[in-house]
């Protein structure tokens, strides 16, 4: 029988990254990507954020801190609902549009803070909260290290948001360009190390609803291409042949003529319970 506590999820992990070191992204990449990105996700956001509120249910007196917060796509929404939000990112750029979203809108509960996993969390001044949240961030090369990290910064309860793989567009994206699948772990990779850790973490998942548009297929390219390392010219080629076939146009929009709809893994646990950090 296949020996399940001699895997180390951690080395699965890292083993994982440094194979797709496409999936390094330097602070520079994302303040890149910032405006787009905070465009996205104010139109795809609040829906998510809202879901995410349904399943942590902030206390009002209660204060959180943000790992890898974005251009506030939780800080923003769940400001209303706490005490008091620091909101943590390595990207200026993305701080700066959260910064601006807060005075626009009156919000003044939100801290930003400009620190990346690595830094020293003490001395970047982030403090101890009572819930720590990591969504879609866990941007880092020793999970372990930063489950332990973000563990300690709260006080209640430590929530992290991970992908779900989505098997059949990358099988589909794998086909069309001629690479085999890819089979690196998502977020059962981040469940079971909890495990290990000797954490029992809760665990339930957000769906998004509706099919993901692009407004034409050269954003449907850039966005499918991310997924590939180090795509070439060739493969390039392939995607978007793949794409004229398989794009559909809806009311302006375009859309794959196949939906696999996007999910999120909400992994959570209790600091009473979590005897190990
Ligand atoms: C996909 S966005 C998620 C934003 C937001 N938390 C959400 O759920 O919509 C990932 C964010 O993590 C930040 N990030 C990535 N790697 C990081 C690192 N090593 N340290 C700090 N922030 C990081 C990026 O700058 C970006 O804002």
């Amino acid at each position: 029988m296949a020996d399940m506590q001699g895997i180390d999820w951690n080395e699965v992990w890292k083993s994982w990254r440094s194979e797709h070191a496409f999936l390094n992204k330097d602070s520079k990449f994302w303040d890149a990507r910032a405006q787009t990105l905070a465009e996205r996700m104010l139109k795809r956001g609040s829906a998510y954020a809202e879901r995410l509120l349904k399943i942590i249910e902030p206390e009002q007196d209660w204060t959180i801190v943000d790992m890898g917060c974005g251009a506030g796509t939780l800080a923003v929404p769940f400001s209303e609902h706490v005490k008091a939000i620091t909101a943590v990112d390595f990207s200026g750029a993305m701080l700066e549009i959260l910064e601006k979203r807060c005075r626009e809108g009156g919000i003044s509960n939100v801290r930003a803070i400009k620190a990346s996993w690595d830094d020293d969390w003490s001395k970047a001044g982030i403090g101890l909260h009572d819930v720590a949240i990591a969504s879609r961030s866990l941007a880092v090369e020793d999970l372990r290290h930063a489950m332990i990290k973000l563990s300690r910064v709260a006080k209640r309860r430590v929530y992290i948001v991970t992908f779900v793989r989505r098997k059949e567009e990358e099988k589909r994206i794998c086909e069309a360009i001629g690479r085999e699948p890819n089979t690196g772990p998502d977020y059962i990779c981040n469940y079971n190390l909890l495990y290990q850790m000797g954490i029992h973490a809760n665990i339930t998942f957000i769906t998004e609803k509706g099919p993901k548009t692009f407004k034409d297929h050269d954003e449907a390219l850039d966005l499918l291409k991310r997924k590939v390392d180090g795509i070439s010219g060739e493969e390039e080629k392939k995607l978007k042949a793949y794409l004229e076939k398989h794009l559909i146009n809806d009311r302006g929009r375009w859309k794959l003529d196949y939906q696999e709809p996007m999910k999120w893994a909400v992994i959570w646990w209790e600091k009473e319970h979590d005897t190990n950090m």
